[in-house]
C-alpha cells in the first residue's frame, strides 16, 4: 500500500508499505523525518504522533484509551492526531495521506 508523509515544510515523500505492517515501521524503513518511534510500536512514548488527513480520519480503525491518554499529554495536539504506531496498513489504506509535526523528540 502507498502512503504520503507530508512534512510540516511540505516535503511530500510516498513510500511503499507492506499490509500488516505499522505506518510508523513504514515511516522508520524510509527514513521519514519526523517520526521517531522510540518505543518501538508500543503505545508508549508519542513519539511517532502525525496528522491524518481528514479524508482518512473515518476510515482508521478507532482509538484506544491508550493511544488518547498518550496523546492527551502530548504536544500540539489537534482532532486528527493520532499515532502512527497504531495504524495497522490494510489494502483500504492504500493512498493514506499523513503530516508529520513541525518538531517530534
Ligand atoms: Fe511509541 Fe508509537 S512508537 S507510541
Amino acid at each position: 500500500a502507498k502512503i504520503v508523509f507530508i512534512e510540516h515544510n511540505g516535503t511530500q515523500r510516498d513510500v511503499e508499505a507492506g499490509v500488516g505492517s505499522t505506518v510508523m515501521q513504514a515511516a522508520l524503513d524510509n527514513l521519514v523525518p519526523g517520526i521517531v518511534g522510540d518505543c518501538g510500536g508500543a503505545c508508549s512514548c508519542a513519539t511517532c504522533h502525525t496528522y491524518v488527513d481528514a479524508a482518512w480520519l473515518a476510515k482508521l480503525p478507532p482509538m484506544s484509551e491508550e493511544e488518547k491518554m498518550l496523546l492527551e499529554g502530548s504536544l500540539s495536539v489537534e482532532e486528527n492526531s493520532r499515532l502512527c504506531c497504531q495504524i495497522r496498513i490494510t489494502g483500504e489504506l492504500d493512498g493514506l495521506v499523513l503530516r508529520t509535526p513541525a518538531s517530534q523528540f
